[in-house]
């Protein structure tokens, strides 16, 4: 570093204590680890690209029916860079859903979700079926046929839970049926209220991780 970023930064952290974020966030102690511990790291990345590829989808994309898969022609075939966009933000769903996976399912096979990480836990269950009512939300919107039957189906086997299944429906539908209020809705959710909630959750999450500290690998007896 030349003197004089090294002056900027002693001038920035006397002011607003920025090398204590840094090294509280980057530079902790560690345990002996392996691969299997980047999955969480992996999950992040992940959902910080479905939020900027998301972004940039939503300049183009036309939330109606009438519109919907035109507008994702449009941004597969004329736009600037679109079909990358979009085939990013389409496979990086898929690949995020078995990420958080494979994260969770690391943090069980070494018993990370032991005291004193059951809250993390906790927060990690929240974020799986945050992430996976994006992507149930997310398939609905390029509404073509597979969309639709889909999602026709997947809210009709939420109409099946006892006692309350009728009422789930209908919130999920907005009314008996998947129309353009069912279209406007998912949107609306996978857009704003699910992103909120992941990235919310993540901050605890995150949060919680490095108040803890990463766990150490199991000994064969432990
Ligand atoms: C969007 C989803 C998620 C993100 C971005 C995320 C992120 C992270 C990161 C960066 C770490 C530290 C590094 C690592 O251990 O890999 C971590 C640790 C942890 N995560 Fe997640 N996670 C997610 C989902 C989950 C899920 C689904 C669970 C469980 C149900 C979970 C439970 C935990 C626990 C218990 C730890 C502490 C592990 C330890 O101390 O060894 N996380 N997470």
């Amino acid at each position: 570093m030349t003197p004089r970023a090294e002056r900027f930064i002693d001038w920035l952290d006397e002011r607003a204590g920025v090398l204590t974020v840094w090294t509280t966030v980057f530079d902790r102690k560690i345990p002996k680890v392996n691969w299997w511990y980047t999955l969480g790291s992996a999950s992040f990345f992940l959902a910080a690209m479905q939020a900027a590829t998301g972004i940039f989808l939503s300049v183009y994309y036309v939330p109606t029916p009438e519109e919907a898969y035109i507008s994702i022609e449009y941004i597969m075939n004329d736009v600037a860079f679109g079909w990358l966009v979009r085939g990013v933000h389409h496979w990086g769903a898929t690949l995020m859903v078995v990420v958080v996976f494979l994260h969770m399912l690391r943090v069980f096979y070494y018993g990370a979700y032991k005291y004193p990480r059951e809250v993390t836990w906790l927060t990690g269950v929240f974020l799986l079926l945050v992430t996976m009512g994006l992507g149930f939300t997310g398939y609905l919107l390029p509404w073509n046929q597979r969309a639709y039957w889909a999602t026709a189906v997947g809210t009709s086997i939420v109409g099946t839970v006892p006692l309350v299944g009728d009422f789930l429906l209908r919130v999920l539908r907005g009314g008996e049926d998947v129309t353009l209020v069912t279209l406007t809705r998912f949107f609306g959710v996978h857009i704003w209220f699910l992103p909120a909630a992941l990235f919310g959750l993540m901050g605890a999450h995150l949060y919680l991780v490095i108040r803890n500290g990463i766990s150490y690998m199991p000994k064969r007896d432990e």
